[in-house]
């Protein structure tokens, strides 16, 4: 028995700690340029299919901005989003946004309200993240406002 309990724990704290290896994607120039202009390009594993298909179907009232596409544009950045969305309820939200899914809010649940304040927004992934825009998204890479590491003491 004693090999199985020892395969869970270590299963487990993979499944705990990797989430910020697993965001990558291959290079896509397009959905960079059209989805990074006014924020990051946000990973398309962070929400399910389902949800991109919706919002990519209201660009035109996107969030308050109009972030609308030529039809085959959004055609062609749909299908990407798709290609390597997530799944399941976690992530999924109403709203559509990633901020609003309960893996967010789960994984995030230590940040306290005055941080949020700080940095304006959740949506404002790299005001933490600052290596995000190079696709790390790991717990070394943030950085709380002010400038010191993130220290998890679980
Ligand atoms: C206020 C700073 C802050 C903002 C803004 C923020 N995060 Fe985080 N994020 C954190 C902290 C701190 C953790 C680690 C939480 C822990 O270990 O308890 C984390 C964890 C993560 C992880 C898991 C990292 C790992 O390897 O375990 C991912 C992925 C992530 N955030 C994505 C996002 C995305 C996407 C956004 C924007 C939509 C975002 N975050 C906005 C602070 C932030
Ligand atoms: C014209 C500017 C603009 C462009 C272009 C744009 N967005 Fe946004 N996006 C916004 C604004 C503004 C918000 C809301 C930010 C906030 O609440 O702080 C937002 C929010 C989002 C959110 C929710 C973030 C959260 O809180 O989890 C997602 C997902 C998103 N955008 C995806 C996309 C995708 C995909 C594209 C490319 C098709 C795109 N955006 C292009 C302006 C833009």
């Amino acid at each position: 028995m004693k090999w199985f309990t020892a395969f869970i724990l270590v299963f487990a704290s993979t499944m705990a700690h990797a989430d910020g290896g697993r965001l990558s994607v291959p290079a896509n120039p397009q959905w960079k340029t059209e989805c990074g202009s006014c924020h990051i390009a946000y990973p398309p594993q962070l929400l399910t299919g389902e949800n991109w298909q919706r919002l990519m179907g209201g660009l035109d009232k996107h969030f308050g901005a109009n972030a609308a596409l030529d039809a085959k544009e959004n055609k062609e950045i749909l299908e990407f989003l798709q290609h390597y969305a997530g799944s399941g309820d976690k992530r999924s939200a109403a709203s559509l946004r990633i901020s609003d899914t309960p893996w967010f809010t789960r994984e995030h649940r230590k940040v306290s309200n005055k941080i949020w304040t700080e940095v304006k927004s959740r949506s404002n992934c790299t005001a933490c993240h600052v290596n995000a825009e190079r696709g790390d998204w790991s717990e070394r890479g943030i950085r709380m406002p002010g400038g010191q590491r993130w220290d998890d003491d679980d």
